[in-house]
């Protein structure tokens, strides 16, 4: 185990800020800042004050990490750091802050995609990933399937939201319900307390006609607001309980219903669900029934390791290492919109951008 990588990733592009340290797939340490309690009375995360707020975090957040596994900066193997998706000027603190730590410790830089990170998380918790493993990613501003051929380098798209992702889904019906932000997790504790089979809310995108593997919440969130409305408009109350655990069993049906169809269509019997929304009790569980009904295995890292966090961010760098995939140059520049399938950049990569561009 001694011979597996050291690697410290550093997550920034919400607001988390992040610091993970990971040997091979051995968690050895998970410090997170959060500035979720400063957005909450805006109803979202307000870039601005999160780019601050890491700026503040960020080297306290460090060597917190670095006390807590017990090492010392100069035994690392390498910086990981999400290079993207997320805010710009969030990812933008995080890169500059990997960039200078790589530099000043002689240690090679890894821009990872903040999205195989939430995938590869799971190593730490349930061993190496099988290839190829099915992944349900679901978070605030996601929803794939992804079939993972390789975390460091072979991710192909089968579907995504048309629309809202699952976690802003989460969000916006907690807002209408004056829950407050984030959404997910008072949702997912009023519905413990409810009837899932109270209302019947729409299942976007389940027709026989429809995109096996793209989803959309858009629909389902207007029906939820109207079904609310009209309870209010008739001076009703509104049993937020059971609104809360309809529109949830609503979300998840249709979540595991695709990610179980997809991994049967393709022959893949591992699935893995990642992201923020995979924190939810009942998503999980209706996961577990569906696979066991059809001979998968499931595999869902525990909730504090599903929502934003450094070591998500180490474990794939470490893996990187691990395959000796190329570093990233210095020059690394945070790419808000990454996309999910390039899950690192690599030093050459504005080079091949740059010959792509020109045939
Ligand atoms: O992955 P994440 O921490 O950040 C992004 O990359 O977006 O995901 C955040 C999302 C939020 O929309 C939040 O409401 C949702 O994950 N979430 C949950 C739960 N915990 C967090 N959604 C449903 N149930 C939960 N228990
Ligand atoms: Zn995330």
């Amino acid at each position: 185990m001694a011979d597996e990588p050291l690697v410290l990733g550093i997550e920034t592009s919400c607001d988390e800020t992040g610091v993970g340290i990971v040997r091979g797939t051995t968690l050895l340490a998970d410090a997170v800042a959060s500035s979720v309690e400063e957005h909450g009375r805006f109803g979202g995360v307000v870039p601005e004050i999160a780019s601050r707020a890491h700026l503040e975090a960020m080297v306290p957040t460090v060597q917190r990490a670095l006390d807590e596994a017990g090492i010392k900066a100069s035994d690392l193997d390498g910086i990981a750091v999400t290079a993207g998706p997320g805010l710009a000027g969030a990812l933008l603190v995080g890169v500059s802050a990997a960039k200078a730590y790589a530099y000043a410790l002689g240690k090679p830089l890894y821009g990872v995609n903040h999205l195989a990170s939430h995938i590869c998380v799971d190593q730490l918790e349930h061993g190496r990933l099988p290839e190829p493993t099915m992944a349900l990613l679901v978070s605030g501003g996601h929803s794939s399937l992804l079939l993972t051929e390789d975390i460091t380098s072979d991710m192909r798209s089968l579907g995504a939201t048309i629309d809202d992702a699952a976690g802003e889904a989460f969000d916006k019906v907690a807002r209408l319900l004056n829950l407050g932000f984030p959404g997910g997790p008072v949702i997912d504790r009023y519905a413990k307390e409810g009837d899932p089979a109270a209302i019947a809310f729409p299942r976007g995108l389940t027709g026989s006609k429809d995109p096996a593997y793209d989803f959309s919440f858009s629909g389902l969130k207007t029906a939820v607001a109207r079904w609310v409305e009209a309870k209010r408009r008739a001076g009703e109350d509104v049993p937020i309980r059971d609104v809360a655990a309809s529109f949830q069993e609503a979300v998840t049906d249709v979540l595991t219903r695709k990610a179980v169809r997809a991994c049967k269509d393709n022959g893949v019997d591992h699935l893995m669900i990642g992201g923020g929304v995979a924190a939810n009790s009942r998503l999980r569980a209706m996961a577990q029934e569906r696979c066991d009904r059809a001979g998968i295995t499931l595999r869902v890292p525990r909730p504090k390791l599903c929502t934003d966090n450094g070591a998500m961010v180490a474990a794939l760098g470490a893996e990187m290492v691990r395959r000796d995939r190329a570093p990233s140059a210095l020059g690394l520049s945070a790419d808000s919109s990454l996309p999910v399938t390039e899950t690192h950049v690599p030093a050459d990569h504005d080079a091949l951008h740059r010959h792509a561009e020109h045939g």
